[in-house]
């Protein structure tokens, strides 16, 4: 079932309702964390590298739910929040180059029991901000005693430098509350041209290198 009918199920509004609902995103989180975890382990065994450098997930606070709801101009029940806050359970995997952002991406899509709803493509078509992730949003489903109950994530992936970026850019967007003064704008969608040259300059580096220890190991047959 989804989480609406789920929602219908439960007995009302209250409090129990609402950590009902919120235990399902703790789980759809626990349950991709390992699976990412496991896919991060074949590969290093297979093609002896990391694609991931860190994985970070969190729960998004009563709060902000709320904020996001009125933003969106919806009333604050709990069948709008599971219908139309797509990012209460969020998950970022920060890769080592581009490459791999797409390489994950694709595992993850073709797991059986994940289903993606959507896919926003931030590094093929970067915000005008200059902001640069992919975006996924999927759904793993939770097994409960009595249901199996289908759970939105959100999934950003990126690399080291466009973390960087997207998190230096988000505190200096709250420091001006959305307004930024337009030279610093200017400078941050310069930077995000920036980020691009390294992580292209990183990934060309990183297949040359590959390059030259096949060349090395070819010398030792
Ligand atoms: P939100 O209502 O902001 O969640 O946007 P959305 O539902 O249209 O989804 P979108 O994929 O555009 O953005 C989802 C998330 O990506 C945001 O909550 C941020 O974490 C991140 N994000 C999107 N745009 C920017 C940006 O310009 N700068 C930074 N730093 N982060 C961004
Ligand atoms: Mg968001």
């Amino acid at each position: 079932m989804d989480q609406v009918e789920y929602i219908h199920q439960c007995s009302g509004e209250g409090v129990d309702t609402w950590n009902s609902a919120m235990l399902l995103y703790g789980a759809a989180l626990k349950e991709l964390e390992t699976k990412i975890s496991i896919l991060n382990e074949e590969f290093q065994n297979t093609h002896q590298y990391n694609p991931i450098e860190y994985v970070k997930s969190r729960v998004k606070s009563p709060e902000s739910i709320i904020k996001k709801l009125k933003r969106y101009g919806y009333e604050d029940s709990m069948e709008n929040m599971v219908t139309y806050c797509n990012d209460i359970a969020g998950l970022r995997i920060v890769c080592s180059f581009t490459s791999d952002i797409y390489r994950m991406a694709d595992m993850i899509g073709r797991q059986n029991d994940i289903t993606v709803i959507s896919i926003k493509d931030y590094i093929r078509s970067p915000k005008d901000s200059g902001y640069k992730s992919y975006h996924m949003l999927v759904t793993v489903p939770i097994f409960l005693s009595d249901k199996v109950v289908d759970t939105k994530v959100e999934i950003q992936i990126r690399t080291i430098a466009m973390d960087f970026w997207a998190s230096l850019e988000h505190k200096i967007y709250y420091k001006f509350e959305g307004n930024a003064p337009d030279y610093i704008s200017k400078d941050l969608r310069e930077c995000s041209g920036i980020v691009s040259m390294l992580d292209a300059k990183m990934l060309s580096l990183n297949e040359a290198i590959a390059e030259a220890k096949r060349e090395d190991e070819k010398k030792d047959i």
